[in-house]
């Protein structure tokens, strides 16, 4: 675990008088609806001989994984214990929206809790992040799951301990969602998935509305971190083990734009290369259209930035990107990778890519096969186009059919899997760096890692290697992967 930015939470935890009304100021709010509920899991603990055991179920994408890191961490302070399966006496989903089945997932996990909460009537259920962000979803859950205890959102995760402690002071679910936050909110434990690596929020929200897109409207306008701040978090992350992290915004290039402090993206990335224990920095998602110059210089001459960028494409039409509110042309994302890979000869490129917005053509769809073709993508991830209510493209009309949507997805999945093959396979032989990070999932008898290029790779080796760096030379290309062997 990790007390950011305040190595002494217990210190400040056994200051607070629990018997006095909490504080108004944040974190300390939160310390002291921790310390209050510590109270009630010892208690219930007590009457059932056990632990309390939590499960933090997430869905969707990083920002959500490191949302969810925050949220165990509360509840550990507050005395949970870890499960790993989903029947715990206190399950959150951390929900996503970004497409429909993303939504229809967790109602189908609800439905077979409703059974699990029956054979255990103290069992907690909480539900929180994107989704719960819709007004329709909040009344879905009001009326056919009202047996889940604590309803939050997005800009108020950092509450829990206060709203699980007016759930156990009230009867009834507790629904806490706020449409919108100016502040962000420092200092609170996290428990990370992994002890060497981190992802780290280096700003909330998005201003770009992208037409078929649903995150500016569940997760606010953009709000930067201060880089001291950041700076901080990943010192402390540091010295706490961690070798590699991820900055997380949903378009980094905006970092920064909205502080007092004017500062770019590019020069936050540079600050935190200088930080020593550090070997790696990511980062998700750079935007095409405002990606800098100064931002390339910056990978290319410092060699921590791993050589991997993720430069979504979503379509390569020009008059659908136009339709999407993307602000670039097709000529101007090919000409923006070509001018990438010229100065990062090494570098990855990987991208989403939608298929099936409204009124996408054929010949539209051919131009997205032409991107695939001129760019040579070492991965992508693809999408048919979901409608999401509320957004701009929902009263667009769809004029493909169903077959014909499935038709294009596959076709540009297969070409996209072949593409992928050929790059991954041009590494064949080569010896290069990979950060271990754990045992491989298929064989337990492989570790995993990744190269810095992001490109997973399985060979023998003993488990101590874990989170470190180390050499392995690719031998065997798997399609994505490769068996490597570790060189001593
Ligand atoms: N901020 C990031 C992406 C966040 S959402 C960015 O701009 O790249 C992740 C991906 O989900 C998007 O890149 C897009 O390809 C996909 N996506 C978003 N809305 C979608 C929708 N309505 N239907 C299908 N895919 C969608
Ligand atoms: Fe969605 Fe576009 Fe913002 Fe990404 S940049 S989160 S796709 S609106
Ligand atoms: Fe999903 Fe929210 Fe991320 S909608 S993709 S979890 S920002």
């Amino acid at each position: 675990m990790e007390i950011l930015n305040l190595k002494e939470l217990d210190k400040v935890m056994d200051s607070i008088d629990i018997n006095k009304p909490a504080p108004d100021t944040e974190p300390f709010r939160q310390y002291y609806f921790i310390k209050k509920n510590r109270e009630y899991v010892k208690k219930k603990s007590e009457e059932l001989n056990r632990p309390l055991t939590c499960s933090v179920n997430t869905f969707g994408c990083q920002m959500n994984v490191r949302d969810s890191e925050k949220l165990l961490g509360i509840l550990e302070q507050m005395g949970y214990v870890k499960s790993e399966s989903e029947n715990a006496d206190f399950v959150i989903y951390n929900t996503c929206t970004v497409r429909e089945n993303a939504n229809r997932k967790v109602y189908g996990h609800l439905g077979i809790l409703k059974h699990t909460k029956k054979s255990n009537p103290d069992m907690m259920i909480g539900l929180c992040g994107c989704m719960m962000q819709e007004p329709d979803e909040i009344e879905t859950v009001k009326n056919k799951y009202k047996f889940v205890d604590i309803v939050f959102g997005t800009h108020n995760v950092y509450k829990l301990a206060e709203i699980y402690n007016n759930r156990i002071m009230a009867d009834g679910q507790v629904i806490d969602i706020w449409d919108d936050t100016d502040s962000v909110v420092e200092d609170l434990p996290a428990t990370r998935e992994y002890p060497f690596k981190s992802g780290v929020n280096i700003m909330y929200g998005c201003n770009n509305f992208c037409t078929y897109c649903i995150v500016p409207y569940v997760r606010g306008r953009e709000r930067s971190r201060k880089p001291e701040d950041i700076i901080d978090e990943i010192k402390a992350l540091a010295d706490d083990g961690v070798v590699e992290v991820m900055l997380l915004g949903q378009n980094v290039n905006s970092y920064g734009k909205d502080l007092p402090e004017k500062v770019t993206f590019a020069e936050l990335l540079e600050r935190i290369c200088q930080i020593e224990k550090i070997k790696r920095v990511r980062f998700m998602t750079p935007h095409p259209k405002d990606l800098s110059d100064e931002l390339i210089d910056v990978i290319a001459r410092n060699p921590k930035v791993c050589r991997h960028i993720h430069l979504p494409l979503q379509s390569g039409s020009t008059r659908i990107l136009k339709a999407m509110n993307r602000h670039y042309t097709k000529e101007e994302y090919i000409a923006l990778v070509e001018k990438i890979r010229s100065r990062i000869p090494d570098v990855s490129i990987t991208a989403d890519i939608i298929v099936g917005f409204p009124g996408e053509t054929e010949e539209d769809f051919l131009d997205t096969l032409d991107v695939v073709e001129k760019v040579r993508y070492d991965t992508a991830f693809t999408f048919i186009y979901s409608k999401r209510t509320g957004t701009p493209a929902a009263k667009m009309e769809q004029l493909a059919t169903k077959e014909e949507l499935n038709d294009r997805y596959n076709r540009l999945y297969n070409r996209v899997l072949q593409i992928s093959g050929e790059i991954t396979n041009s590494f064949k032989g080569r010896i290069m760096p990979v950060l271990v990070e754990g045992i491989s999932e298929q064989n337990d008898k492989l570790l995993t890692g990744r190269l810095s290029n992001n490109l997973l790779v399985h060979f023998e080796g003993c488990k101590q290697l874990i989170g470190q760096i180390v050499d392995v030379e690719l031998i065997d290309c798997k399609g994505f992967y490769f068996i490597g062997s570790l060189k001593e």
